[in-house]
């Protein structure tokens, strides 16, 4: 699909280049790329000095494959680049966020100042609570205020952070505080979807029941809802933070201290612990922030609509965002909280400059049509950003024209959990642009798409994106397993960074991403994979065995397609197979997340093998996609695949 796509959109020759007017005020300038070439690590270095340094490093990189280390002697405190910083040099009356809650006419207003009061409140908090330097605290909470609070006020101790999205399941989060022995868990009673909450204690009760290292939970009352509480191990927010002191002294830490923890799912069913550390990841998410977006910090309001609870809110909200010390939109609540046009009601009324979202909340504004945004005055905005997943020419062009009023540059940008900041973008003012595009590799940064042997390809050429060159935001590893760190990203293409994305150059050498090469699905901009689903589903009793594609899909980009056979019991047998189905659904949303629910799951009395006893994924694939079977010559039983077939038409007419 993308490369025919991509086709028919480069036939037309669609191309923006940036307009005078902004180029003129732009941030970034032409000469950039020559700048940061010409000396990568060198540039980098002068990056580093947006941090604000205890002790100013004089090492830049040093590089002994895979293992990385920037600025390794200098000493810093991330908070105190984010917030100290901006109070010390006067700017403590800027306001940081503007926070809109879930329902509509509940708001809160954070300046710099409130922030640095309130981190440091938190701060001294945990310290009563017990933590320490190197601590891991997981972090399970709505998008409010008192989220960032915890992530900076932990990190300001040198403890570590691992923020598990609040939807992820009471599983899903106690396998994920165990995997790095987290001792402490800051969350609250529930988060508000829509005006209906929905409980977080009591999913962290049910995880801290397989945790016994856990010794303390903080918990914020968002919601009023009743809770369970383990006296001695739980603490209310608002008995122990608020009669904290306002002042806490930031203690400065070794540049390559670890920042934070973020779980992403690789190929196998255990997620991956992503680890960055302080400085070379904060002078990229900084410096990113200040070119892609073009951030005008007395002047702009930004809005990254993405949640804590993923990389984008980490690089893009909290750090990238807050060392630039710009004002910020955060929002509580879903894009149809109060009304489909909740959003530009939000941006008209608070005159948002930059919007930073997902193709698959593009997609669904855009099925909600462009008379909601016609409505409402959005010509305040200025620059538009999507991040994710492939973005198809459709959607750009509807959100360029009916929302950045043909007006505001778009910036597609590249990267993952592992890179920490932005790889691949056009920069505003200098790059043009090109519907569905990333274009370049960023300044300072160098990458390739390499065929199967690590060549690299040539224009109007397809392969794999790789990163040749080490960058300051890199991964450090995956926690406590290392050799997992160097087989995933740097063992298939030697010296190089494996990213597992497919990509083309276009005949001018621009880079269009192409999707996952691996078994990685991508559901709404959200990483599964699908041994992870299938494991969930086959710890259900009734089930022998799965086997998970991502088909493709209008509105999520994929969609997750499960073939399933039975191990029929009695109980099970008595029900019919729609209800069975939708219990299967839901047994795999409780034990992962509702972002894991499949689409559809398609009983099948057997799953297509090869010789080997390999499951045929690509063919299943097809099966989903109502594609052309292609080679099954490696089919043990060929009568399989018919049989599925027939099953995805019966069900497919059948559909609810
Ligand atoms: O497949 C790529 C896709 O999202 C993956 C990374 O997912 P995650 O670690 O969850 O981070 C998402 C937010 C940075 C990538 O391997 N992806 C991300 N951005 C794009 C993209 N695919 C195409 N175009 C993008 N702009």
């Amino acid at each position: 699909m993308p490369e025919a796509k991509i086709e028919a959109w480069l036939e037309e020759d669609r191309e923006f280049t940036p307009s005078a007017a902004f180029s003129a005020q732009a941030n970034a300038q032409p000469s950039i790329y020559e700048e940061a070439g010409a000396d990568p690590v060198a540039w980098w270095r002068e990056q580093a000095d947006r941090l604000t340094w205890t002790t100013t490093p004089t090492k830049s990189l040093e590089w002994d494959l895979p293992n990385a280390k920037w600025f390794a002697d200098g000493t810093l405190n991330a908070s105190v680049s984010c917030v100290d910083v901006h109070v010390s040099e006067g700017r403590g009356g800027r306001v940081a966020f503007h926070w809109v809650a879930d329902a509509e006419g509940e708001s809160r207003t954070i300046t710099y100042h409130e922030l640095h009061r309130q981190v440091c409140r938190t701060a001294n908090a945990l310290i009563e609570l017990g933590v320490t330097k190197g601590d891991r605290i997981a972090v399970y909470m709505p998008m409010i205020p008192e989220a960032i609070f915890a992530m900076l006020a932990i990190v300001r101790l040198g403890a570590i952070h691992s923020v598990v999205f609040g939807g992820f399941s009471a599983e899903a989060l106690g396998s994920r505080i165990l995997d790095s022995n987290c001792r402490f868990v800051v969350t609250a009673d529930g988060a508000f979807r829509r005006g209906t909450a929905s409980p977080l204690k009591a999913a962290v009760d049910e995880a801290l029941k397989s945790c016994p290292n856990v010794s303390a939970v903080l918990v914020v009352k968002r919601t009023e809802s009743d809770v369970e509480w383990v006296p001695g191990r739980d603490h209310w927010w608002h008995d122990i933070v608020e009669r904290q002191s306002d002042v806490h002294e930031p203690e400065a830490f070794p540049a390559e201290t670890p920042l934070f923890i973020m779980y992403t799912s690789g190929t196998t069913a255990k997620p991956k612990g992503i680890f960055h550390t302080t400085a070379g990841y904060l002078t990229q998410a900084a410096t990113t922030y200040y070119n892609v977006f073009d951030v005008k910090p007395e002047t702009d309001v930004c809005w990254t609509a993405a949640d804590i609870g993923w990389i984008t809110g980490h690089s893009y909200i909290v750090y990238g965002p807050l060392i630039n010390g710009v004002t910020q939109i955060l929002y509580e609540g879903l894009p149809d909280s109060g009304g489909r046009d909740r959003w530009w009601k939000i941006i008209s009324g608070y005159k948002a400059t930059i919007l930073y979202t997902a193709p698959t909340t593009i997609r669904t504004l855009m099925k909600w049509g462009h008379q909601i945004p016609e409505e409402y005055d959005l010509t305040s905005l200025r620059l538009l950003g999507t991040v994710g997943e492939p973005i198809n020419p459709e959607a750009w062009m509807w959100y360029r024209k009916n929302i950045g009023g043909d007006r505001c540059p778009i910036v597609d940008t590249w990267w993952q959990t592992e890179t920490g900041a932005i790889l691949c973008s056009p920069l505003p003012g200098v790059t043009s642009t090109k519907p569905g595009a990333a274009m370049r590799a960023l300044p300072g940064i160098s990458t390739a798409v390499v065929d199967d042997a690590g060549n690299p390809v040539g224009h109007g050429e397809g392969g794999y994106l790789v990163v040749t060159q080490p960058w300051p935001a890199m991964i450090r590893g995956i926690w406590g397993d290392p050799d997992r760190f160097f087989d995933t990203y740097w063992s298939r293409f030697p010296g190089k960074y494996f990213a597992g994305d497919g990509a083309k150059l276009d005949a001018e050498g621009d880079l269009w991403l192409l999707g996952r090469v691996d078994d990685v699905m991508n559901i709404s901009g959200h990483r599964l994979s699908t041994t992870e689903v299938e494991h969930a589903l086959v710890g259900h009793r009734a089930v022998a065995e799965a086997a998970v594609v991502g088909a493709s899909d209008e509105t999520t980009g994929q969609a997750i397609v499960a073939f399933v056979t039975l191990k029929l019991s009695a109980e099970d047998a008595e029900k019919d197979h729609a209800a069975l189905i939708e219990e299967l659904r839901a047994h795999v949303a409780s034990t992962i997340s509702p972002i894991a629910k499949p689409r559809e799951i398609i009983l099948t009395p057997d799953l297509p093998k090869t010789r080997s006893g390999k499951i045929m994924r690509r063919l299943l694939r097809d099966v989903a996609e109502n594609r052309s079977l292609g080679d099954v010559t490696t089919l043990t039983d060929p009568t399989v695949v018919n049989m599925i077939t027939g099953l995805m038409d019966t069900h497919a007419s059948s559909d609810d």
